[in-house]
């Protein structure tokens, strides 16, 4: 039987409601500074499970885990001394460290998907952090999408796809940064880049030096979520287009060519406004694209620097099943 979603109000109340329900074992959407989560008390296995039926998320991609400050995180997992300077850098912020688990960490197992690390992650929102200050333990969540799509960046997105299966969301507004939190391995011997995100590439390296990147061919992928086709959205998603078909729809970056159907993610080629805009965009030229019985979304070209590459990178994989 389908659940009654309370959308919650992001004052003393609605974080006490919020608390009471993720302590009791349920699942409430919250506001991050990047996307919204879909959190559960990250040391209870029913919990934990949960997100992922509700999610529809194999089991193989583990969750990240947010916690309060850098304090409670570094009693869960082993902080190197590069860890240490990115979290003084950039917590509370968009920034996710893959660090060895600690013998004791009352994660569950399955919010890692049995891996030997943990990724962690301090979030900046205020209501975030008044949330995870009262639970007093960490929140697993995951983006509040359904598993393979575009994630939500206010509390209307959640409910489009988790209404009905989820105790609550509460609503903190829009998201102001808009791209997932950039994912970053130490636990390894070189520091990896899982995920280009909220904070650009050049200021992570700025802080610690060069990363390698990704994966290496051949191998499993080191971040099981780093799945090639992600965030997609149901119309089929061309990159780079320098013209519009009849009927496609437009998603714009500067001046925009001529389109049907435009969706502009910064008029004036401002890549920090374009990543806060990029999801809901996506989301709306989706919805009114298919209403007006259009076939696909052109995109237009994005610079790859700083949030470009972000960007970038989730535009790529949500064409990756496109045709
Ligand atoms: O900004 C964010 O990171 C948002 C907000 C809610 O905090 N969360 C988010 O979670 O984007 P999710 O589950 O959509 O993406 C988490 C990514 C996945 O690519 C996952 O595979 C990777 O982090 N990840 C999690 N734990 C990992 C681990 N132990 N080792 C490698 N990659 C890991
Ligand atoms: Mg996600």
């Amino acid at each position: 039987m389908p659940l009654l979603t309370r959308i919650l109000s992001p004052d003393d109340e609605g974080i006490v409601s919020a608390a009471a329900l993720l302590r009791a074992g349920h699942l409430v959407a919250i506001p991050t500074e990047t996307v919204y989560g879909l959190a559960a008390d990250a040391t209870s296995a029913p919990s934990v499970a949960a997100v992922f039926a509700a999610k529809g998320r194999p089991s193989f991609n583990p969750l990240i885990c947010h916690y309060a400050d850098a304090q409670a995180a570094s009693a869960h997992v082993a902080f190197s001394p590069l860890a240490g300077r990115l979290a003084g850098a950039f917590w509370p912020g968009p920034l996710t460290l893959v660090l060895p688990r600690l013998a004791g960490c009352p994660v569950d197992a399955r919010a890692g998907a049995g891996l030997p690390t943990l990724a962690v992650r301090v979030p900046a929102h205020p209501v975030a952090r008044d949330l995870l200050a009262v639970c007093g333990f960490p929140l697993a969540a995951p983006s509040a999408n359904l598993s393979g799509g575009v994630s939500p960046t206010n509390a209307a997105h959640v409910l489009a796809d988790l209404d009905g299966r989820i105790a609550a969301v509460l609503d903190g507004g829009p998201c102001t940064v808009g791209l997932e939190s950039t994912v970053v391995d130490l636990s390894g011997e070189r520091p990896l880049l899982l995920r280009p995100g909220g904070i650009p590439v050049e200021a992570i390296e700025a802080c610690i030096g060069r990363m390698a990147r990704g994966h290496t061919p051949g191998t499993a992928p080191a971040s099981p979520g780093l799945l090639a086709a992600h965030y997609a959205p149901a119309l089929p998603l061309r990159l780079d287009a320098e013209i519009v078909g009849k009927d496609e729809a437009l998603l714009a970056f500067g001046p925009a060519l001529p389109a049907a159907l435009t969706f502009n993610l910064s008029p004036s080629g401002d890549l920090a406004e374009a990543a806060a805009r990029l999801f809901a965009g996506l989301r709306w030229l989706d919805a009114e694209g298919a209403r007006r019985g259009l076939r696909g979304i052109a995109a237009m070209p994005i610079p790859n620097a700083g949030f470009g590459e972000a960007i970038s990178d989730r535009l790529r994989r949500a064409s990756a099943g496109s045709p």
